[in-house]
């Protein structure tokens, strides 16, 4: 029988080469990197090579990269972190209405903490449309937004659309 995988977003076979990468840690340098012998140690250094790596591939400060051990675990400290450490500029946030449940429950769980939270409806083709962007966005929240738009060297007025 013809078997045909179409979920690589959820998980997916490992590279042979990012296999060779990891089997001597996976076999010879298993300690744990928050721990302080010598095993850990290796460890931690591996990490942090890897996360230096990563990086220089993405034109980051190493500082910016921080792995997790989910795709569910980084969404929730996207979306909550990002809110809370910005909570001074608004309490109002945009999202779609087709996220992964992970995500949707970040902003489920950020509502209950007084958060405003508009999940957009979006197209046949999943698209969210710079109107209903726009539609969204209120009177309030115009400072925050030209503060996003003066970040991307766009001129604040009119530029809420294109954000
Ligand atoms: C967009 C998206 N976010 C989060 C997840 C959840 O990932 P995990 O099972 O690693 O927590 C998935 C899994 O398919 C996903 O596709």
């Amino acid at each position: 029988m013809l078997r045909v995988y179409l979920d690589h977003m959820a998980t997916t076979p490992v590279a042979r080469e990012v296999l060779a990468e990891m089997l001597p840690y996976l076999e010879n340098c298993y300690g744990n990197p928050a721990r302080p012998y010598d095993l850990g140690a290796e460890a931690r250094e591996a990490v942090e090579r890897a996360r230096r790596r990563v990086a220089e591939l993405l034109n980051a400060s190493p500082s910016e990269i921080i792995f997790t051990s989910s795709g569910a675990e980084a969404n929730n400290l996207a979306v909550r972190g990002l809110a809370e450490a910005n909570r001074s500029r608004g309490m109002h946030l945009l999202t779609s209405a087709i996220e992964h449940h992970s995500t949707l429950n970040a902003f489920r769980a950020l509502q209950k903490q007084g958060y405003v939270v508009n999940f957009l409806p979006v197209t046949r083709a999943g698209e969210v449309l710079p109107e209903r962007v726009e539609e969204a966005i209120t009177p309030a929240d115009n400072a925050g937004v030209g503060d996003a738009c003066k970040l991307r060297g766009w001129h604040a007025a009119g530029c809420a659309r294109d954000c």
